[in-house]
Order: structure tokens, then C-alpha cells, then sequence
């Protein structure tokens, strides 16, 4: 026997009928489902345990798992709902009508989880910030992907909510299903999560905490949690740099870039009643991807950035309640979503969002950026054609050059790489803006900040190239200096050792 192990050995290792057994209630009426599809819903409630005693809460905390639903997010339940409805109404019809949706990605994954299961055709529009982990998602289920600028105002025809207007319009059979305006969408929660959320609870919840995003969930919830359930306190979860908790407050200046993704707006979309909505609680990136990731760790609950965001208001809105109480969080999607993204410790100290690992061993880790170690690089002018750029290219010895504007500030990298994926995109052609040729994720540092070789050494685990400028403080203008590669990082280094360095 191999390892040593004996015939009998082997017999008694698997004389498994003998053993001490754990066994489940098994549902019965559920043996075999007809399809993917009716796995939906019916998600776990799972009692909190270290991060509330960590956090001093003295109520009994839950989270709703959402992203445990087969497609990976709350959004599974209004996706397939939409299209039951639709269907059952004649507007959508199997094998010829087109769904166009535009989505923050995971209502996307819910339709195409439903179009790939029904065979429908299935174009779905996403803003660039969502993260590429969706999009090949979106790939494998078979949907096709157009991507919008993130910055696009809500009601701009460059938003995904006005290019999929646009589409619908342009593509024969083309069906928008619109989850802003689509009852379905508190529906489905006010049917499903709500019941789910009541029956494990026996109808007793003091606190429901949910991020706001077309905001359907939270309706949807709210309405049915508090039909059954009066005394229940719902907790709104918006973003800063989101409107949707002060739309009285603040104007079309305050809307702000963030990085969580799926909640937060510019608008406020018809699925959302502020009436069932008791308090609203503003997140920003670094509390709730923190939070998510403690999810991870601290609980085991392999959930996205939203639901760290939810988290970390639920953290602070169950103070108020005392020990018995119960709180519930919902926690819409899943880890697979951001990979590449605030799982990683580089991703996340690019931004600030945790501080640079320590590394005193290594000689390097803690010198300092210098002008002297940077490779020159070539510019060319924000409103010079891609055919310039290319040219520009050629004659430098780099496959990047800086694009600036009139000042000479930055305004983003065009390089040989992201050149040829533009034109390989049918829509792409060197009569374009240089604009559409740009660059959108890149790392950039500013001389000012002193920053650590050991941080570059970072950014470079994640991005071919950094960009060193040096910003001048009254005119706010980035000169750019130049490019760091690791190429550039090994010279440095080898070229200056110090006799006892590692
Ligand atoms: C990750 C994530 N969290 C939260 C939400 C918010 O859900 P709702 O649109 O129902 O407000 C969404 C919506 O797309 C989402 O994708």
C-alpha cells in the first residue's frame, strides 16, 4: 500500500457508517430545480459575531447574504423578475426580443444569467468604473458590453442610462427593461428579501440597514418590514459624493468620484420612497472597504464593497439599540466581483485606503522618489490627433507618452498597448479624440509627497508604469517629470547598493 498504509488501515479510515454523524434537515420538495434561475432568493440570515463585540455593539447583528445568490448579488431577484414580468405581459419574447439594460454591472449579471438560461439577446451598458471582474463575467454569460465614461451625468446621452435610451431606440426588438423606473424592482424585495428577512426573524426586527443605489432594495424591503413590522428603524446607506440622502441639500458640484460600486446617484430614480426610509448614514471608501474586508476576515463573509459600506453604517446606527434587539444588514454582493480590486493590499494602498506595508529589511524600501531616477517622457498636447500620439511614440524610446493640456498638467497616458485595444474596438479609428485613446487606470505619483521607492515598488505590482509629476502649488499645474518601470526601479537599485545593502 502506498504511504505505508495497510489494507485494514485503509478499511478502518473509511468505515465512515460508524462514525459520528452530522446531519441537515434536507428540504424534500426541493430536490431538483428547473433551472438556475429558481435557485433566486431565499438567502441566509447569519448571526454576526466578532465584528459587533469588536465594535461595542450590544444587539444582535445579521446579515442578509445576498451575495451568495447564483449570479453573485441582490440583483438576481430584480433581473429575473423584470423579465418574468415582461414576458408575462408580451413585451419581451423568448428567442426574439433584445434586452438592453444599463447597470452598475450586477443587475447586468442578473439579466444575463436570465437571457443566457432563456436564449435572449443581451446588451448591457456599463460606466468604466465598474470592474473588470464583472465585465468577463457579463463576457462568459455571453452579453454584449458597452462601456460609458464614469463622469457622464445621469441625464447626459453619454451616461449608460443615455447611450441604452439611444440603443433601444436603434436596435429592432430592443426591450429596456429599466430598473430605475420598474416597479418590479421593490417589488421582488418586497415579495422575496423582505419575507425572507421577517420569516427568520419571526416578524421582530428593530434595524434594517441597506445600501441605496436605484434604491429598490431598501423600498421594496421597507415597505414589507414595516407593513408587519412597525417599530422597525430603516437605515439608508448613500456614499458621500452621492445624492441620494441630501437631494435638497446639495447640488450637481457635490457629486464626486467614489470607489465603492452599485450604490449611490445623481438622480433620484422613481423605484426609490424616501418615506420608508428613517435615517440615512454617508460612507466613504476607506470605512467601507475597510469594513468589507474585516467581513472577509473577521466573519468569513465573502462579500463586495457595498456591503462593507452597509456594515460599517449598521456599526454605527445599532448603537442605539440595546442588548436582545436585532439588526439586520444586507450585504448585496460577492468577493468575485473585485478581485483585482479591494481585495488586493496593493489596490488598496494606491489609494490611500491603507497605509504601504513596512519593510525594514530592505535597503530601498523607505528612500525616496527623486527626479533623478525618472525616465523622461514624451507629451503631446490634449487636442493633437491619436495619429500624433502614435508618432510621438515612435520617435521616443518608451511605449508611453503624456497626454497634457494647454497649461502642461497631466490630463492622462496614452500608450502603445491601450492604442492597439482601441483600434481592435470596431467604434475605435485614429480619426477619434485623443480622449477615447486614453489611458484610464494609471498610477501617479507627486514628487511633493515624497513617496517611497517600497510604495512605487507596490504600484508596480499592479500597473506596468508609474507616472512622477511635480505639481505647482499655486497653479495646481502636474508637470509630468516621467515614467517609472520596474526596469527603471532594478537599475536604480542595482546601480546605487550600498556595500551591506540587500
Ligand atoms: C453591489 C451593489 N450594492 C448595492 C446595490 C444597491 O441596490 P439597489 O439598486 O436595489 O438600491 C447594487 C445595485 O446595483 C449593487 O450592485
Amino acid at each position: 500500500m502506498q504511504n505505508g498504509t495497510s489494507a485494514n488501515g485503509a478499511m478502518e479510515f473509511f468505515n465512515l457508517k460508524s462514525m459520528p454523524h452530522i446531519t441537515r434537515v434536507l428540504d424534500r420538495n426541493q430536490k431538483i430545480q428547473p433551472s438556475i434561475l429558481h435557485v433566486i432568493g431565499n438567502t441566509p440570515l447569519v448571526k454576526l459575531e466578532r465584528i459587533p463585540k469588536s465594535e461595542g455593539v450590544q444587539c444582535d447583528m445579521y446579515a442578509k447574504c445576498e451575495y451568495l445568490n447564483p449570479g453573485g448579488s441582490v440583483k438576481d431577484r430584480i433581473a429575473y423578475r423584470m423579465v418574468l414580468d415582461a414576458e408575462k405581459k408580451g413585451i419581451l419574447i423568448p428567442g426574439k426580443s433584445v434586452i438592453i439594460e444599463p447597470t452598475s454591472g450586477n443587475t447586468g449579471i442578473g439579466l444575463a444569467l436570465a437571457a443566457a438560461v432563456k436564449g435572449y439577446r443581451c446588451i448591457i451598458v456599463l460606466p468604466e468604473k465598474m470592474s473588470d471582474e464583472k465585465v468577463n463575467t457579463l463576457l462568459a454569460l455571453g452579453t454584449e458590453i458597452i462601456r460609458t465614461p464614469t463622469e457622464a451625468p445621469s441625464d447626459s446621452p453619454e451616461s449608460n442610462i443615455g447611450v441604452a435610451k439611444r440603443l433601444v431606440k436603434e436596435i429592432p426588438d430592443a426591450v429596456l427593461l429599466d430598473q430605475y423606473n420598474n416597479v418590479c424592482n421593490p417589488l421582488a424585495h418586497y415579495d422575496g428579501t423582505a419575507e425572507e428577512i421577517l420569516w427568520s426573524l419571526d416578524d421582530d426586527v428593530d434595524m434594517l440597514v441597506i445600501g441605496a443605489g436605484t434604491c429598490g432594495t431598501i423600498s421594496g424591503t421597507a415597505h414589507k418590514v414595516k407593513e408587519r413590522c412597525p417599530k422597525c428603524i430603516v437605515v439608508g446607506v448613500d456614499p458621500y459624493g452621492s445624492i441620494l440622502a441630501q437631494p435638497d441639500e446639495l447640488n450637481v458640484s457635490d457629486v464626486q468620484m467614489y470607489e465603492v460600486e452599485g450604490i449611490g446617484y445623481d438622480f433620484l430614480p422613481r423605484v426609490l420612497d424616501r418615506k420608508v426610509i428613517d435615517r440615512w448614514v454617508k460612507t466613504d471608501d476607506k470605512g467601507a472597504l475597510t469594513m468589507a474586508r474585516r467581513l472577509i476576515r473577521e466573519e468569513g463573509l465573502l462579500c463586495g464593497g457595498s456591503g462593507g459600506a452597509a456594515m460599517c453604517a449598521a456599526v454605527k446606527a445599532a448603537k442605539s439599540l440595546k442588548p436582545g434587539q436585532k439588526c439586520v444588514v444586507l450585504l448585496p454582493d460577492n468577493i468575485r466581483n473585485y478581485m483585482t480590486k479591494f481585495i488586493s493590499d496593493q489596490w488598496m494602498e494606491a489609494r490611500d485606503l491603507k497605509p504601504v506595508i513596512t519593510n525594514d529589511k530592505i535597503w530601498w524600501w523607505n528612500s525616496v522618489v527623486t527626479e533623478k531616477m525618472v525616465s523622461p517622457i514624451s507629451t503631446v498636447k490634449h487636442n493633437a490627433t491619436p495619429s500624433d500620439a502614435l508618432a510621438a511614440l515612435q520617435q521616443s524610446n518608451r511605449d508611453v507618452v503624456a497626454v497634457v493640456n494647454d497649461k502642461g498638467s497631466v490630463r492622462g497616458i496614452f500608450s502603445a498597448d491601450n492604442a492597439r485595444r482601441r483600434l481592435i474596438n470596431l467604434s475605435g479609428s485614429l480619426s477619434e479624440d485623443l480622449e477615447k485613446f486614453l489611458v484610464k487606470k494609471y498610477y501617479k505619483v507627486d514628487l511633493i509627497n515624497k513617496t517611497t521607492l517600497g510604495a512605487v515598488s507596490r504600484l508596480l505590482d499592479i500597473a506596468p508604469y508609474v507616472v512622477v509629476v511635480e505639481t505647482d502649488i499655486s497653479s495646481h499645474i502636474q508637470k509630468p517629470l516621467g515614467i517609472i518601470t520596474s526596469e527603471d526601479l532594478l537599475k536604480h537599485i542595482t546601480t546605487n547598493k550600498p556595500m551591506n545593502g540587500h
